[in-house]
């Protein structure tokens, strides 16, 4: 097979659409080198020659996995610790005031669930766990739990994993990176602490659908429904706020563009808004 084929107008359109249905993400018209590039990993692994026929295949849905295979091969998984530091200081410091305080006055009970939504590789929740674990004093006897989601199921097995490369944790300080991880011999690699770990767990979940479970206090979705265009944003901004306590937050990437497509919540500040 030649390894620079490129995907026709007529099939990439095919894939666009097709991509479209099962995440909501919107290829766009731009990104057809892109995409020829992550679908031809998947016709390698298919030993398939043609675009045409890995369409083929990917549709009938008679191979187990191919369809999460290719999910992970087209989305784009790049997130770090910390990103976006204000967002996890609001988290520590506003947020837990507010939450410790009220139980403190015996208006809401001792427990915390948090959603990090399109968490990717666990960088996000576990960042949220680390600023949990760092308040364990304030927190004694409270039921703490962060979740998080993702549709990738490679980016979760890594989250499971919490193992990481320095790229990820040039955001964090030495302090936070002596306290909550265990560098491997080498020192190429760092792993979460358990007492961090242990408050995280991931589960496969498409934004498109409603999460089933219990409502949440807290829930970041960030740096994910830009691939999205208005419809499905609309879709998955809906099932968020439906997840969501009344009183609880939604953190929202700031280049999301989340702001048009939000109802049923009260607008805080430029990343933040409250379900009344
Ligand atoms: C760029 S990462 C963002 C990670 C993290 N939230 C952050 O801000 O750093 C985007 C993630 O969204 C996930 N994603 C894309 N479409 C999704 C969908 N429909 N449902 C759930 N996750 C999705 C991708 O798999 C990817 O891991």
């Amino acid at each position: 097979m030649n390894g620079l084929i490129s995907l026709t107008q007529q099939q990439f359109t095919m894939f666009q659409t097709f991509i479209y249905r099962q995440t909501g993400i919107w290829t766009q018209d731009g990104k057809i080198a892109l995409l020829s590039n992550r679908i031809r990993r998947r016709l390698r692994e298919r030993n398939l020659e043609s675009f045409d026929d890995y369409y083929g295949l990917l549709t009938a849905g008679t191979i187990p996995g191919e369809l999460e295979a290719f999910i992970d091969a087209i989305t784009t998984n790049e997130t770090h610790f910390f990103r976006m530091g204000s967002h996890f200081d609001w988290f520590s410091g506003p947020f837990l005031d507010e939450v410790i305080d009220r139980a403190s006055a015996g208006k809401r009970e001792r427990s915390l669930r948090i959603w990090s939504a399109a968490c990717s590789s666990g960088e996000e929740p576990y960042s949220l766990a680390i600023c949990l674990a760092e308040q364990a004093s304030r927190l004694g006897g409270w039921t703490l739990e962060v979740v998080g989601t993702d549709i990738c199921e490679s980016a979760l097995a890594t989250a499971r994993a919490a193992t990481y490369k320095r790229r990820s944790l040039e955001s964090i300080s030495p302090d936070r990176l002596s306290k909550h991880f265990v560098s491997a011999p080498g020192g190429d690699t760092w792993t979460v602490r358990p007492a961090v770990t242990q408050l995280c767990q991931f589960h496969r979940h498409n934004l498109l659908e409603p999460m089933p479970g219990r409502k949440f206090d807290c829930i970041f979705i960030r740096n994910v429904l830009i691939y999205f265009d208005a419809g499905s944003k609309a879709v998955a901004l809906r099932h968020l706020v439906g997840s969501l306590q009344s009183g609880g937050y939604l953190v929202v990437g700031t280049t999301d563009g989340a702001h048009d497509h939000l109802e049923g919540v009260e607008r805080c500040s430029i990343f933040l808004y409250r379900k009344p």
